[in-house]
């Protein structure tokens, strides 16, 4: 495994060039592509690319490869299981994975009783999934999400996103009767009140302000909410939070919905983050790292609530064999240390970048929890006017040095390496990055 990133050519490479264009000629050109990157082959926190090039990632291509690229263990799993069955279509068929890993999901997430499990293929679907049931489960037709959430992009999820403009740009009309609200972010409270005296403002405001104004409470179905917000900038909310959120939400018979597509699968330490809050929630929706990079997505309620019936709801690929099976030897290698890792790693790399933002005005906040952790770089400390410049441009420098990152929000940047990494690797991750900062806004 090599020891630091080597860097051979200019960026993009010769090879990487060609594929870019040939790229530009074929592909869909909505893809948000922030550097030109052309992986040919990665293992562990380790990118290789088309040049010969290789990178340190800490982006698990987006909080997914949650046990680190091609772990041997998930390859074998997925390997033995195409030599016996590829598909048949869980929805209209039975076979053994679906099966144990729907047991095996319904029992590491929160909640005791009886628990069903919906599978698809995506973050996005099982947020609709969860959108869908809500609906059919309370037979009301309003919603509730956040402003700065992002749920997925298919007409429902997309919906109840409220992250980017261009995200929703020319799709109107969505789906009617969903209200956004002010997610509890306290670096720039939307109410310009500070916590523990704003004594959750943001909650009260639900109940005082929206449900005798605007928003009938035995009108809502869902509550759509992400524990710890994601593309909109890695925002964790304070203590209490979501435990006010619940409280309300169960007052008025509104569901309340997790969406643990980034934040869930041991990221944060935990199984799911809503774990960090000692909090519940009705349904959750979870994606992204439950397969280590095979298409999955799991939509998760108390029997009682996931009372649909027959044909209501369904998908040919949802639960593909190969996808359980690397989803049952993720989890199994998430309870056996990888959490445990990402709670020491993710407390390293958080010290880190607490001790570079001592030097560094620029990094206005340092928040996270595990692995998931994000820095709000800001023009000053005092003003917290968006640094939305250096942003991309620490990016592109760290990209240039063979440190893979990304963005989240208008002007955060995400750590969101495999639950693999190791001491060494976030040390190094650390060294590059703050020659990026340095340079770009030192
Ligand atoms: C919290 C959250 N929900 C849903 C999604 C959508 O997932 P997918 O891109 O797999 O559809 C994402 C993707 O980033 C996400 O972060």
């Amino acid at each position: 495994m090599p020891k630091k990133p080597t860097i051979k050519t200019a960026l993009p490479g010769p090879r990487a060039k060609k594929l870019i264009k040939l790229d530009k000629s074929f592909v869909s050109p909505s893809y948000t592509r922030v550097y030109p990157l052309v992986v040919d082959q990665a293992e562990g926190l380790w990118v290789h690319d088309v040049d010969g090039n290789t990178f340190l990632d800490f982006t698990a291509g987006i909080a997914v490869n949650a046990t680190g690229h091609c772990h041997p263990h998930v390859v074998k799993a997925i390997q033995r299981q195409a030599e016996q069955l590829l598909h048949m279509s869980g929805t209209d068929f039975y076979y053994t994975p679906q099966i144990q890993l729907a047991e095996k999901m319904a029992s590491i997430v929160p909640g005791n009783g009886p628990k069903r499990v919906y599978f698809g293929n995506s973050g996005a679907e099982a947020v609709e999934a969860a959108f869908k049931l809500a609906r059919w489960h309370t037979k009301r037709e309003l919603n509730i999400a956040f402003f700065g959430a992002f749920h997925g992009r298919t007409m429902g999820a997309l919906s109840l996103t409220a992250s980017k403009t261009v995200q929703k740009k020319h799709y109107n009309p969505l789906v009617p009767g969903i209200t956004h609200i002010p997610y509890a972010y306290c670096y720039r409270c939307a109410y310009n009140l500070c916590y523990p005296d704003c004594d959750l403002f943001c909650v009260k405001w639900i109940e005082d302000t929206l449900f005798r104004t605007t928003v009938p409470p035995e009108e809502v179905a869902a509550i759509f909410i992400e524990p710890i917000q994601g593309e909109g900038g890695y925002i964790v909310p304070p203590p209490g939070f979501h435990k006010e959120m619940y409280r309300i939400a169960k007052k008025y018979g509104i569901l309340y919905v997790a969406d643990e597509v980034q934040s869930g699968m041991g990221r944060t330490g935990k199984m799911f983050a809503i774990e960090h809050f000692k909090a519940k929630a009705d349904i959750m929706a979870v994606a992204k790292g439950i397969a280590s990079g095979m298409p999955l997505g799991a939509m998760v309620a108390p029997a009682k609530i996931m009372n649909w019936e027959a044909g209501s709801h369904a998908s040919t690929f949802g639960g593909n064999p190969l996808s359980c099976q690397a989803a049952m030897a993720t989890i199994e290698l998430l309870e056996k240390n990888l959490m445990k890792n990402a709670t020491v790693q993710g407390k390293r790399l958080m010290k880190g970048l607490r001790e570079l933002q001592k030097t560094y005005e620029c990094m206005g906040d340092v928040r996270g929890k595990g692995l998931m952790v994000g820095v709000e770089f800001v023009k000053d400390r005092e003003t917290k006017k968006p640094a939305t410049k250096w942003r991309p441009a620490i990016i592109r420098k760290a990209f240039e040095k063979g440190l893979l990152i990304l963005g989240c929000g208008e002007n955060s940047i995400r750590f969101c390496p495999a639950l693999t990494v190791s001491a060494k690797e976030i040390d190094l991750g650390l060294t590059i990055f703050e020659e990026a900062v340095r340079e770009v806004a030192g």
